[in-house]
C-alpha cells in the first residue's frame, strides 16, 4: 500500500465495495504511526470579512446578506488565553482575507499569543513571501492553506480573479520558511472528477504536507453554487482515508464540514484515519456569522461546552486527548 498509483486510488474511490477494508486499513495505519491520542486545536474565527470571491464560500465579498465582524486584536489574544487555560495546546487563527489585519497587526497578535504556552497555526489565506516570513519570525509555527482542487480548470472557475500558480507559490513559500505546512481539498465541487481527487491526494504526498484537511463541499444559499448538490460524506471520508494510507504519519483533522453532513461525522472520521479535531473556541456572539456554509455545527454552543463535548466523544471511542502540542514528527522507517 506504500506506492498506490493514480489508477489504484481512482479504483478505490470508484468502488464502494471496498470501503470497510479501506477505512480499517487507514485506522490501523493511523494507530501504528501516530498512536491513539487525538490532538485538539482551538479554532478562533477572528474575522468574516474577505476580499475574495470563492464561489462556494459564504464569506465571499459579494455576499451582502452576511453581517460582517472583526474581533479586536485584544479580544483575539484574550480568546486565545481562555483556550489555553482550558487545556488547548494549539491555537488556530482563521479568517477571511481581511486587510485590516496588516502584517504589523498580525505580528503583534502572534507575539502576544506566543507568550502563552501554545503552538500557533495561521489560516489567513494568500500572502507574499515577506509576509509569511514576518509571521514566522513573530512566532507562528504552522500555516494552513488548502489547495482546494488540483484541477486547474476547476480551480479557475471556482476562484474568480485568483491564480492556481499563486496558491502553489504560497504553499512552497510556507514550506521553505519552515512552517508545518497544511493543505487539503474540497470534495464534491460541481464538475469535480474522481481522477482529480486522486491527483489531489498525490499532490499532498508530493508536497510533503504535514497536515491535510479534507471537507465535503456544502452549498451556501447566498453564493453562485446555491443550487449545486452537497459533496458526498462517504467520498470525502474515502479521500481522507486514502490520504492517511499514503502519508502515514501526518496530522489529519476530522473536519467540521464532515460533522455538518453526518451527526457522528467527526467520530467516524477519527475511526477512518483522522487524529485531530479543531473545536471552535470563538465567543458565541460571532459563531453564527462565520457562515462559510449553512447549518454549521456548534454555532449555539459556548467554547466550554464544545471542549467538554468533544472530550466526551473522544473518550467514548477509547481514545485519549493528547497533552502535547501534536507537532508532525516525521517517522523514518
Ligand atoms: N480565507 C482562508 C482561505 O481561504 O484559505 C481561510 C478561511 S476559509 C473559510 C477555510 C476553508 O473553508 C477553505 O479552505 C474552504 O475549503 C472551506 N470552505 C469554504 N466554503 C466552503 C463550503 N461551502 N463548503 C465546505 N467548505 C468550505
Ligand atoms: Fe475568503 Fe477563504 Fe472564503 Fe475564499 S474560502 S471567500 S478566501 S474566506
Ligand atoms: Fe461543539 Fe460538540 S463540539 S457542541
Amino acid at each position: 500500500m506504500d506506492n498506490l498509483t493514480k489508477q489504484d486510488i481512482t479504483d478505490f474511490l470508484n468502488d464502494d465495495g471496498k470501503n470497510d477494508y479501506l477505512f480499517k486499513l487507514a485506522d490501523n495505519i493511523r494507530h501504528d504511526n501516530v498512536g491513539d491520542e487525538v490532538h485538539l486545536r482551538g479554532l478562533i474565527e477572528f474575522s468574516n470579512i474577505c476580499k475574495r470571491r470563492c464561489k462556494y464560500c459564504g464569506l465571499r465579498c459579494e455576499n451582502k446578506n452576511l453581517e460582517r465582524y472583526r474581533i479586536t486584536p485584544q479580544d483575539i489574544v484574550q480568546t486565545a488565553k481562555n483556550a489555553v487555560l482550558s487545556g488547548y495546546k494549539t491555537i488556530v487563527l482563521q479568517s477571511g482575507e481581511d486587510d485590516y489585519f496588516s502584517t504589523d497587526v498580525m505580528c503583534d497578535i502572534i507575539k502576544q499569543i506566543k507568550k502563552l504556552d501554545t503552538a500557533l497555526t495561521l489560516s489567513i489565506g494568500e500572502k507574499t513571501f515577506e509576509e509569511y516570513k514576518a509571521f514566522k519570525k513573530a512566532g507562528a509555527d504552522r500555516y494552513l492553506i488548502r489547495i482546494e482542487t488540483t484541477d486547474k480548470e476547476l480551480y479557475k472557475t471556482m476562484h474568480p480573479n485568483m491564480d492556481f500558480d499563486n496558491r502553489l507559490r504560497c504553499l512552497e513559500d510556507i514550506k521553505k520558511l519552515g512552517y508545518e505546512t497544511g493543505t487539503g481539498c474540497l470534495v464534491g465541487l460541481p464538475n469535480q472528477t474522481i481522477e482529480s481527487l486522486a491527483d489531489d491526494i498525490l499532490f499532498f504526498k508530493e508536497l510533503g504536507a504535514d497536515m491535510v484537511g479534507i471537507g465535503p463541499f456544502i452549498p451556501h444559499p447566498d453564493t453562485p453554487l446555491k443550487d449545486c448538490p452537497h459533496g458526498n460524506f462517504t467520498l470525502a471520508l474515502k479521500v481522507m482515508a486514502l490520504t492517511r494510507i499514503l502519508l502515514k504519519d501526518i496530522n489529519i483533522p476530522a473536519t467540521t464540514a464532515m460533522e455538518t453532513l453526518n451527526p457522528n461525522g467527526r467520530i467516524i472520521a477519527l475511526q477512518s484515519g483522522a487524529n485531530v479535531v479543531m473545536p471552535n473556541v470563538t465567543s458565541l456572539e460571532y459563531r453564527a456569522k462565520y457562515e462559510i456554509y449553512p447549518n454549521k455545527i456548534c454555532i449555539n454552543e459556548s467554547p466550554d461546552k464544545c471542549n467538554k463535548c468533544i472530550r466526551a466523544k473522544i473518550a467514548s471511542i477509547g481514545r485519549t486527548v493528547s497533552e502535547g502540542r501534536g507537532s508532525h514528527k516525521k517517522i523514518i522507517k
